[in-house]
């Protein structure tokens, strides 16, 4: 009997051959009806048998129930090679990409990260940048204005007051934020990125500055060679003044930054002694930047929250 329960393969063959057993005329149950016809050690044997015989019911049971559930398993078995439904993964936005880089890099050359408020004072915006209240160049900047002398920052060239307060020199610092003008169009936006350098040290000159950006830009936008252009120009804060250009495409001269030597009056305001130290300092859109770097043609994207555009970065 124990063979042929092993032999079982399905629940229901399993159900017939129990109840051939120990169904109601089943050979077990009659045997046990007659039991009291046996003597002592019959009776104990029929006792062993019986409970090995129900045992081994229960047991091919569980076998079974078992191989009907790995079998359901096999078949739904996960097929690997079947192309996986796309999913929409989160990306880093672009800015961020490139601020990452951004930051790598001028961390490789010595800089270290500074921020300072958004909200700023009249004094580190405009006034010890050599920009006094009656200065024109004060127009440039469609400035929001706040009370109590406040203003949105409209120059991240703030951050080098604030450095320099701290830090009374050699100082090598580069600051990130956001910064606010009243513009809007494709490309400018009211809240904009800058990214402000500033090198105050002995004997630091304009070569050194160019140096570094020639292998920033390099590095950013993974370019053997930049071709730069270095025009005159004036900020309040620098003296003297420069652009800097580079060959965009093999054709197109696109502007990238302002920079200059910093002017003494702006060391002054900050008490450092310009015969002692002097130094450069420059300043960049940061959106502006990642803009030529993803090929975006229009700042707003950035902001606008279509992710078309934020995936474009981060893969
Ligand atoms: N703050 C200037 C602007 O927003 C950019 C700039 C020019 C920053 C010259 C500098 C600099 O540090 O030396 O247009």
């Amino acid at each position: 009997m124990q063979e042929q329960i092993r032999n079982v393969n399905t629940l229901e063959e399993l159900q017939t051959l129990y109840a051939s057993v120990f169904g109601k005329n089943g050979t077990m149950t009659i045997r046990l009806k007659e039991m009291k016809n046996l003597d002592n050690e019959q009776r104990a044997a029929l006792n062993l048998e019986n409970t090995a015989l129900r045992e081994a019911f229960k047991n091919r049971q569980i076998e079974i129930e078992n191989a009907v559930m790995m079998a359901g398993l096999e078949k739904q078995k996960l097929d690997m090679t079947l192309n996986p439904e796309s999913e929409n993964f989160g990306t880093l936005h672009p800015l961020t990409c490139s601020l990452a880089d951004i930051s790598y890099i001028l961390e490789s050359f010595g800089y270290e990260l500074r921020t300072g408020p958004e909200i700023e004072d009249d004094w580190h915006n405009f006034t010890a940048l050599n920009t006094p209240s009656y200065h024109p160049a004060r127009d440039m900047q469609d400035t929001f204005f706040l009370p109590n002398d406040n203003v949105m920052r409209t120059q991240t060239s703030a951050i080098q007051i604030r450095s320099m307060d701290e830090s009374k020199g050699p100082i090598k610092m580069f600051g990130i934020g956001a910064t606010y003008r009243k513009e809007m169009d494709a490309t400018h936006s009211p809240m904009f990125h800058q990214i402000e350098g500033l090198n105050i040290g002995k004997n630091i000159t304009m070569s050194d500055l160019i140096a570094d950006i020639r292998v920033f830009l390099q590095k950013f936008f993974n370019l053997d060679n930049v071709e730069l252009r270095i025009r005159p120009s004036y900020f309040p804060f620098t003296e003297p003044g420069i652009e800097i250009d580079m060959k965009w495409h093999g054709d197109k001269w696109l502007e990238i930054m302002g920079a200059g030597m910093v002017h003494p009056n702006v060391l002054r305001n900050c008490n450092i002694n310009p015969d002692e130290y002097q130094g450069y300092a420059f300043g960049f859109g940061w959106d502006r930047l990642a803009m030529l770097k993803y090929g975006f043609d229009d700042i707003r994207k950035f902001y606008d929250g279509d992710i078309r555009w934020l995936k474009m970065a981060g893969k």
